[in-house]
């Protein structure tokens, strides 16, 4: 293995980054946090502007109506770029014809870009500080390497995880989506990172759920102070001091752990080492088990399918993960039908640059990619309609049985990224969602309270999430396969 994990602060960055790596990479929040960067006379009489007016009222308009703005804004520019006031920064909005050219463009930063609209040279922001030389080799060489080491202890920790979050439920229980899954997550996901002590320590648990919360809380109440005085703010906000006192709590819990790591290492030096971090997408298996909800007459397709890929390998392994072709469908469908955010492949220009057909981009301009072809109905027929088997027909065609599955990234479904930059956790959080999913369903029951038949989720401004205060029943059932 080239990259070991060894440093405190790389262990602390990687792992307090659970949930905020992959928000990250879907990018809502960090449509919000944006710098004070208003519109430069380049690129005002450059291109068209989808909300002119700036006001408290256009501000408001955004967070209820961000689609018939970007629509105006679409027609406006006629599949040429286009300008939107966005929270606090004016943004230039590229057609998806674009992704291909600019996935890659190293003149366009991403890693700067997030590191400034997160304060990460700020204690305990540290996280955010996402340098592209620790962050991406390690997660990326470190964790994929040892993805099919990590299918079995979670499939294995399943069952006690599902006990202790959710319990033995004879009658129908309820329960509030979210929350819950944050804790089986953050649970399975210290399990495979830290080990077993960790995964057993309340506070180190409280710790790990907590700090992205609040770290998204306190960049928030930093963004209220004018920049100039932001640098001595932050040493008095309670929020960022909260945030300081939790990375130091957490750097207690892991120096010893690192320090006993470094012993190891010394000893088994070459040997390929089994713990492996990554974060897992609570959104994405929020919106899944939502949709799962809403639609149970899918569940026995799910159940059927889990029981005959387990029966045929006779334990979780890669290779049954592969065969739950249909459950990688619904999730793809879930994530394309649930997209995290209107606009993605957030970047900043360096300098100037001339795109291929002419199309200028003025140095430090905040761009990105839109409106997504995930929801084009010329792309994806039935856009609004949510069809679980949608990916699984595409993969039938010959030749693209590999190309639509959850992982893959392609300029149509760019949730995770496209390109350089495209979410190395990507695979370690499939495999833990799908493992998670299956234990879910084959060992309870799902509904929605009595009475309700759809969930309305989170929308504002151009951010999509989960309802966070959504609640489920749920009832235990005997799996239809021994697990
Ligand atoms: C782009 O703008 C930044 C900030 O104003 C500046 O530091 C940088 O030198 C500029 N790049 C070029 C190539 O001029
Ligand atoms: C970038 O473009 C602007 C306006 O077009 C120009 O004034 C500036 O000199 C250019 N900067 C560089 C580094 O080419
Ligand atoms: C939308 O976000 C703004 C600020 O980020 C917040 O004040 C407002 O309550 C949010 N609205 C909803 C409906 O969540």
């Amino acid at each position: 293995m080239s990259v070991q994990i060894d440093s405190d602060t790389t262990i602390l960055k990687l792992f307090l980054g659970i949930g905020v790596a992959v928000i990250l990479f879907a990018g809502p929040y960090l449509l919000e946090r944006l710098s004070e960067l208003r519109l430069s006379r380049n690129l005002i009489s450059r291109y068209p502007i989808a909300n002119e007016k700036w006001d408290a009222e256009a501000k408001k308009k955004l967070a209820t109506s961000a689609e018939t703005i970007i629509k105006h804004g679409v027609a406006l520019a006629r599949g040429n770029p286009f300008l939107l006031n966005d929270k606090s920064a004016t943004r230039l909005i590229i057609p998806p014809k674009y992704i291909e050219e600019i996935k890659n463009d190293k003149r366009l930063d991403f890693h700067g870009y997030v590191s400034k609209q997160f304060f990460s040279t700020y204690p305990g922001f540290d996280v955010f500080n996402v340098d592209q030389t620790i962050f991406q080799p390690a997660v990326r060489v470190h964790l994929t390497q040892a993805l099919t080491l990590t299918v079995e202890p979670l499939a294995k920790e399943a069952p006690n995880m599902l006990k202790l979050v959710y319990g033995d439920a004879p009658d129908w229980k309820e329960t509030v989506l979210i929350s819950s899954l944050l804790k089986a997550v953050s649970r399975l996901t210290s399990l495979i990172f830290l080990g077993e002590k960790f995964m057993n320590c309340p506070e180190w648990q409280q710790i790990s759920v907590m700090y992205t919360v609040d770290a998204f809380m306190a960049a928030t109440a930093l963004n209220n102070w004018p920049a100039p005085v932001r640098p001595f703010v932050h040493w008095f906000l309670p929020e960022c001091r909260k945030l300081r006192q939790e990375v130091k709590a957490a750097r207690a819990f892991i120096t010893p752990e690192v320090d006993r790591r470094r012993k190891e290492l010394a000893m088994n030096a070459g040997k390929p080492r089994k713990k492996v971090l990554d974060s897992i997408d609570c959104y994405t298996l929020g919106f899944a088990m939502s949709d799962l909800a809403e639609h149970p007459e899918y569940v026995d397709t799910l159940r059927e399918e889990i029981k005959s890929a387990y029966t045929e390998e006779g334990k979780w392994e890669k290779t049954t993960l592969f065969k739950l072709r249909f459950m990688d469908s619904f999730l793809k469908e879930s994530m394309r039908y649930h997209p995290h955010t209107l606009f993605t492949m957030p970047r900043q220009a360096k300098t100037n640059i001339t795109l291929s057909d002419g199309t200028m981009i003025p140095n430090n301009t905040i761009l990105a990619i839109g409106p997504l072809l995930m929801s084009d109905s010329n792309v994806f027929p039935n856009a609004d309609k949510f069809d679980p088997y949608r990916f699984l027909k595409l993969r039938e065609t010959p030749g693209a049985e590999n190309k639509h599955q959850f992982v893959t990234t392609s300029p149509e479904i760019i949730v995770f990224g496209h390109g350089h930059h495209a979410c190395p956790g990507r695979f370690f959080a499939s495999n833990e969602i799908k493992i998670l999913l299956a234990h879910m369903i084959m060992h309870y029951d799902w509904k929605l309270p009595e009475g309700q038949k759809s969930i309305q989720h989170n929308m504002n401004g151009t951010g999509r999430s989960p309802n966070s205060r959504q609640s489920i029943l749920y009832r235990s059932r005997k799996p239809v396969v021994e697990m």
